[in-house]
Order: C-alpha cells, then sequence, then structure tokens
C-alpha cells in the first residue's frame, strides 16, 4: 500500500517534471536559440498579427497563431536566416507596436497601400491583392451590395482595418444607420449569424473562408469596392529587414513555394 502511494507519487514527479520541460522546450525553441550559441547569433524577431482572420491570422485547436501569413514569413525567414515567434495584438496596435519597438514586423493582412500608415511603418513589397465585400444573411434579399445598404441597418467590421473606415464613411454619409466596430473579426461574424447587425464589410478572401466554412448561412453581395494589396511592415528605416523580407519573398515566389501555400490555404 505504502509503496504503491510511493510509485504514485514518483510518477506524478515525472509526469510534472516531463510537461515542465516539455513546456520550456517548444517556448526556447524560437525564443532561446540565439542565446544558446548552437547557431552564431541566429536573429530571432517578434512579428505582430491580429488572428481572427483567416486564412492569413488565426490560430490552430491549441491557441498557436498559425495562417498563410505565418507560413509565409516562416518561409522568408528560413531563407533569410532569421527566427521569428508570432503575437497577437488588436489590429489598431499593431502599427504602434513596431513603432514601439515591441515587435519588429507586422504579417496581419494589411494593406500596404495606405499612405497614413506608410507614414508610420515601411512596407515590404505587396504578396496578395485583395479588396472589400459586403457579408449577410443567406435568406436576405434586400442587401444586393454596398449601395443597397440602408439608413436603418448596423453594419460591423474590425477596429482600424480598411473595413471599419469604409463603414464609417458609409455611416457618415448617413448611407447606414450604424457602424458597429468591433476588435475581432469574428465577433463581427457573430454579431452577424445572431442578426445583431444586418451586414458585415470584410477583406474578400476571408468572407470567401469563412463562408465556406460555416456551410453557405452567409453571402457576399455586389461588387468588391476598395482594391488593397497586402505587405509585410517593418519599423521606419529598418531598411535591412525589409531587404531581407522582400528577398526572401521574391525568392518563394519563383520557387513555387509562394504558390504551394496558396493551394494549402485558399479553396
Ligand atoms: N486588409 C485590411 C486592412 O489592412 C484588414 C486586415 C485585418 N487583418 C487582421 N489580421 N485582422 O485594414
Amino acid at each position: 500500500m505504502k509503496k504503491s502511494k510511493k510509485i504514485a507519487a514518483l510518477i506524478l514527479v515525472a509526469a510534472m517534471t516531463a510537461l515542465a520541460l516539455g513546456g520550456c522546450g517548444s517556448s526556447s525553441d524560437d525564443g532561446e536559440s540565439t542565446e544558446n550559441g548552437d547557431s552564431e547569433k541566429t536573429p530571432h524577431y517578434i512579428v505582430a498579427t491580429e488572428p481572427t482572420f483567416p486564412p492569413f491570422d488565426t490560430t490552430d485547436e491549441d491557441g498557436n497563431i498559425v495562417g498563410f501569413d505565418m507560413d509565409l514569413m516562416n518561409a522568408i525567414a528560413e531563407e533569410e536566416g532569421f527566427t521569428v515567434e508570432y503575437k497577437a495584438f488588436e489590429f489598431d496596435s499593431l502599427i504602434p507596436s513596431v513603432q514601439s519597438g515591441n515587435a519588429d514586423i507586422i504579417a496581419a493582412g494589411m494593406n500596404a497601400m495606405d499612405p497614413e500608415r506608410q507614414e508610420k511603418v515601411d512596407f515590404s513589397d505587396t504578396y496578395y491583392d485583395s479588396a472589400l465585400v459586403v457579408v449577410v444573411k443567406a435568406d436576405n434579399d434586400t442587401v444586393t451590395g454596398f449601395d443597397t445598404l440602408g439608413s436603418d441597418m448596423r453594419v460591423a467590421s474590425q477596429i482600424g482595418t480598411t473595413g471599419a473606415d469604409k463603414a464609417n464613411e458609409l455611416a457618415e454619409a448617413g448611407e447606414i444607420g450604424e457602424a458597429v466596430i468591433n476588435n475581432g473579426y469574428d465577433t463581427c461574424m457573430l454579431q452577424l449569424q445572431n442578426g445583431d447587425v444586418d451586414a458585415v464589410i470584410v477583406d474578400k478572401p476571408v468572407a470567401e473562408t469563412y463562408i465556406a466554412k460555416q456551410g453557405g448561412t452567409t453571402k457576399i453581395v455586389g461588387e468588391p469596392e476598395g482594391a488593397e494589396s497586402y505587405g509585410f511592415a517593418v519599423q521606419k528605416g529598418n531598411e535591412e529587414l525589409l531587404a531581407q523580407i522582400n528577398d526572401g519573398l521574391a525568392k518563394l515566389v519563383e520557387d513555387g513555394t509562394y504558390d504551394e501555400l496558396v493551394a494549402k490555404w485558399f479553396q
């Protein structure tokens, strides 16, 4: 009896040690490899994102930040000889995080063609073309696009995004009743499902991914507006890192890795 208790205690200690070591191992994989000295001072960068934007930026079942942006940035890092780790921020905190040095790179499906953003950070070459669309419930037959949104309608979008700019613009012009600005796009989609809002303004590839996953309970209506192109961003003046990102990106486009990642993340 006593012996089996002792054994049980030993097993518990062993299991806890294994857990603790396992936990450390995975986080120090990227985080502390520079200090280990095994590789000659590999630069390590914090990549900021906002992960409610699948397939670009999302989380897996274990809560890890994953997506097209992450796969692409991981491949760039490998190509260029640096390591990365991802940190989640709210979308409107991404640029400040890089400006203040809390992060080194933004990978967040971010429109690089925005002059206001260009004043605050430097963007890489663009890696994905996009535009905004209106998403409504599948059974909605009054809204057929941007121009049939009505002054009695609530329209959701994510804070700090091009979609939020558009929603705010429509609200100011009296073309919609209210712009409902949320921290996450997941919240916008829930509000649409719940009937809290009449429509969501979001990037087309994200809308398409969401609709495919939800089995057609929502739909895109009308024509896309406001063409944009996504780029990675770094602190103003960080030419070295920007050149590495551009070089890596060009190589991945050339060797077909970029296309493989598109095939993996977009149906
Ligand atoms: N493309 C839009 C923008 O640049 C939305 C990006 C949202 N990204 C995200 N990771 N939540 O404003």
